[in-house]
């Protein structure tokens, strides 16, 4: 499968948000990354539902939403109905992880799971075939603009061996820091999906940057 790419409108301007999601749908770009925060399971707050309707009006793609958030199960049925296609809730802020994936299932989305970057992935062994998209974080989840954390490429190899062996058909997607400098490295060693915020979004041309990631 060729690699998607999946840009943080996190690192979009806010004043121009029509702009850039028209950017986004003109561009290579697969889907449109949305990071909730709720400053209580990430030290930060970013935008709430109000926003992502406003996102939602303009994007052509599916919108593939990260909940950093604690007890998400509220809010499955808000997300489905602001037409999330991928919903991800955070292995660390679900007590109950199966059920709520199912949840999320039974409203008509994918189902993702968030790792931080101290959470192993053997913890999936058991959920992993009822995960459409596990999303391995390669930075602490909270902001924009962080460094790459390089046990993540150990993660990658350790996740796709564990879809393998389980027969599962899970994709892998990275979060945070992502650049042409890891990029390849990430889909070599078994990635299916980058996010990438600032990298596109602080570049002179995000749409050639899209395009450079997408064949990299
Ligand atoms: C971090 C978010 C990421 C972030 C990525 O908490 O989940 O999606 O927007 O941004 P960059 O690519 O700038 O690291
Ligand atoms: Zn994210």
């Amino acid at each position: 499968m060729k690699k998607l790419i999946a840009p943080s409108v996190l690192a979009a301007d806010f004043a121009n948000l029509q702009r850039d999601s028209e950017m986004l749908n003109k561009s290579e770009a697969d889907w449109f990354h949305i990071d909730i925060m709720d400053g209580v399971f990430v030290p930060n707050i970013s935008f709430g539902m109000p926003v992502l309707k406003t996102i939602g009006e303009h994007a052509k793609k599916p919108l593939d939403v990260h909940l950093m958030i604690v007890d998400p199960d509220r809010y499955i049925e808000t997300f489905a109905d602001l037409n999330a296609a991928v919903l991800t809730v955070h292995y660390e802020a679900c007590t109950h992880l199966h059920r709520s994936l199912q949840k999320i299932k039974s409203c008509g989305m994918k189902a993702g799971v968030a790792l931080n970057p101290h959470t192993p992935v053997h913890l999936l062994s058991d959920i992993i075939q009822d995960i459409d998209v596990v999303c391995l974080m390669s930075v602490n989840p909270g902001f924009g603009g962080q460094s790459f954390i390089e046990n993540t490429y150990a993660k990658v190899k350790a996740l796709k061996q564990l879809i393998i062996e389980k027969g599962a058909s899970t994709l892998i997607e990275i979060d945070g820091g992502v650049t042409d400098q890891n990029a390849k490295a990430l889909t070599d060693a078994g990635a299916d999906v980058l996010v990438a915020g600032s990298f596109v979004f602080k570049s002179d041309n995000p749409t050639e940057t899209i395009a450079r990631l997408k064949a990299l």
